[in-house]
C-alpha cells in the first residue's frame, strides 16, 4: 500500500506516559501506523534542556525504556513504526545548528512553552539549550522530511516554528523541506484529576498508563468534581468536570455515559456512583495496555533491539538530508 506521507513525533524520556498523552496524541499515532510511514523519537537531548545534571541525564536511559514500553503497550507496532533515540542519530544536531542561524532570539523567546517551562521549573534565565529547544524539535521533524506531526496541543507553537524554518531554508537555498502540519488529538487537553489544569505528571494530577487497578481506584475516588454540589440531589455541572471528561474519553459504554450525565444534571446520582463507574471504565481501558506492558517488560533485550534497529534505519535518512542541505547551501 502506498503511504500518504511521513510522520515524525516523539516524547522526552522523563518517565511514564499518562491518559492525557493517550487522547492527545498516542491514539493518533496508533491509528495512523498503516496509512503513514511513522517515526517515533525518544528525545533524550531535549530532556537535558531543563535537567542537565548527571543524575537526570543518566536517568534518560531507564526512562527511554519505560517510554518505549508505553508505546508498545498502547499498540505501537515496531514492525510498522520506527522507534529511535535522538542521541543515537547525531546528525540531527548538525541540522539544528544550521537552523539556529535562521531564527532570531526574540522569535524563540516569544514561544509560549518557554515561559511555561521557566515558570513551572523556577528557571530564572534560560540556557542557550532551552532557547534552542524548538529549533532542535524542528530539526527532529525536518531531518526526516516529515509532513505530519501528531502532538499534544501544547506543541502547536513548535510545529509552527518548524514550518517557518522550512520556509526560510527553502527561500534562501532552494526547495528541500516540506512544511509539516501538526495533528492534535480528539481531546486536545485532558484535565488533571485535580480539575485545575491539564494532566501533568510533574503536578501530580495524572493517571499513568502503567498505574495498577488499585492506584486508579484511589486516584479516581479522590478526584475533583463539581464543587457546588455538596449533596447528591443538587443538580451538577458536566461541562468542565474532569470525571465526566474522562467518562467521555474512555468509557466505551456510551449509553451509560449519557445516562449518568442526564442524572447528574438532574441531581439524581451521587458522585460516588459516577466515580465507581469511571473506575470500571478506566480499568477496562487500561487492562490490555497493562498486560502488553508486562509481557514486553519481561523480554530482556527487546527495547534495546528496537532502538538499535530504529537508529540504523534513521541514520542514513538523516545523513542524506544534512548532506543535501549543505550542498544546497554551497558548503559542499
Ligand atoms: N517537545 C515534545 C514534547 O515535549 C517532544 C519532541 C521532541 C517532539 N522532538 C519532537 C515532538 C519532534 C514531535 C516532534 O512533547
Amino acid at each position: 500500500m502506498t503511504k500518504k506521507g511521513r510522520i515524525l513525533t516523539g516524547d522526552r524520556p522523563t518517565g511514564q506516559l499518562h491518559l492525557g498523552h493517550y487522547v492527545g496524541t498516542l491514539a493518533n499515532r496508533v491509528r495512523l501506523q498503516d496509512e503513514y510511514e511513522v517515526f517515533l523519537l525518544v528525545a533524550d537531548y531535549h530532556s537535558l534542556t531543563t535537567h542537565p545534571n548527571k543524575e537526570d541525564a543518566s536517568a534518560t536511559r531507564p526512562n527511554s525504556r519505560e517510554l518505549v514500553l508505553d508505546y508498545l503497550a498502547v499498540g505501537i507496532d515496531p514492525e510498522k513504526t520506527t522507534i529511535y533515540r535522538q542521541s543515537d542519530v547525531p546528525s540531527v544536531t548538525e541540522l539544528c545548528l544550521i537552523f539556529a542561524m535562521l531564527v532570531t532570539v526574540p522569535r524563540v523567546e516569544r514561544i509560549p512553552t518557554l515561559k511555561e517551562v521557566m515558570d513551572a521549573q523556577h528557571i530564572e534565565q534560560p540556557s542557550l539549550g532551552l532557547l534552542t529547544y524548538p529549533v532542535l524539535q524542528a530539526a527532529d521533524i525536518l531531518h526526516l522530511r516529515a509532513d505530519l506531526v501528531p502532538v499534544g496541543k501544547d506543541q502547536e507553537s513548535h510545529v509552527e516554528l518548524t514550518r517557518e524554518i522550512a520556509r526560510r531554508f527553502n527561500t534562501l537555498y532552494g526547495e528541500l523541506f516540506p512544511e509539516p502540519a501538526a495533528l492534535i488529538g480528539e481531546v486536545p487537553t485532558l484535565m488533571g484529576t485535580d480539575g485545575q489544569g491539564k494532566m501533568s505528571k510533574s503536578i501530580g494530577n495524572a493517571i499513568m498508563l502503567a498505574d495498577d487497578a488499585e492506584t486508579v481506584r484511589q486516584k479516581v475516588m479522590s478526584m475533583y468534581t463539581d464543587p457546588k454540589r455538596i449533596r447528591a440531589d443538587i443538580p451538577g455541572t458536566v461541562e468542565g468536570n474532569p470525571v465526566f471528561q474522562y467518562h467521555q474519553a474512555f468509557n466505551a459504554n456510551k449509553a451509560e455515559v449519557a445516562e449518568l450525565e442526564e442524572r447528574y444534571r438532574a441531581g439524581k446520582v451521587g458522585d460516588v456512583e459516577v466515580k465507581k463507574k469511571l473506575i470500571v471504565a478506566l480499568n477496562n481501558f487500561l487492562d490490555p495496555i497493562r498486560e502488553r506492558r508486562a509481557k514486553n517488560a519481561a523480554k530482556p533485550g527487546l527495547v534495546d533491539e528496537i532502538l538499535a534497529a530504529g537508529a540504523d534505519k534513521v541514520r542514513p535518512i538523516s545523513a542524506d538530508t544534512v548532506r543535501r542541505a549543505r550542498e544546497m547551501m554551497g558548503l559542499i
